[in-house]
């Protein structure tokens, strides 16, 4: 396994359309297990494979949330979904949250569904299909939008609404630390 360099903003993969996996063979597997690592490492919540550069509809999450529990998976902390896709959204809140390929930014005000029905497969092949609340659903929003090249602050009217919470550019500190959620 290794720890791979994380895309950040603007690279344009982050905007790429991504491809849907047809044959889960060795290199897609050794993929997922770098991902994984490079999630933990971050660490994050959740990354999808446009953020190491590969424009393939992968994503991993891990998400600690109660919600989790509904997960139909032999490691439910941890999930793999490859080929995902939403099939229900219902409600709407907003959301607090940042995004590895962007660093030290953040935003309060990210619309997000309720809940979520996400299916897809897991890297044995086998159909998954996941009702996600609270920060899975968020998770699963964000790195799906990653696999359509839409990013988090996309939602947003201004991308002077994004906070500062690390160092910034210039040296000067950002607002105190609070933890993000990170994908
Ligand atoms: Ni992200």
């Amino acid at each position: 396994m290794a720890i791979l360099p994380i895309v950040k903003v603007p690279e344009p993969v982050l905007r790429q359309k991504t491809k849907k996996i047809k044959k889960i063979d060795a290199s897609i597997q050794k993929l997922i297990d770098d991902m994984i690592e490079t999630m933990y490492d971050a660490p994050g919540v959740g990354l999808a494979a446009t953020q190491v550069g590969v424009a393939l509809r992968i994503c991993v999450i891990h998400a600690n949330d109660p919600d989790m529990r509904s997960a139909q998976d032999s490691s439910p902390g941890l999930i793999v979904l490859i080929n995902p896709e939403i099939v229900k959204r219902s409600g709407t809140r907003l959301c607090t949250e940042g995004c590895l390929s962007l660093p030290n930014y953040r935003s309060d005000e990210v619309p997000r569904s309720e809940k979520v029905v996400v299916k897809g497969q897991n890297r044995d092949g086998r159909p998954v299909r996941y009702t996600a609340g609270g920060l899975f659903a968020e998770a699963i929003e964000h790195e799906v939008d990653h696999l359509n090249g839409i990013l988090y602050f996309d939602y947003l009217d201004s991308i002077d609404k994004l906070t500062v919470y690390g160092p910034a550019e210039d040296g000067e500190a950002g607002e105190e630390e609070e933890v993000t959620a990170g994908h």
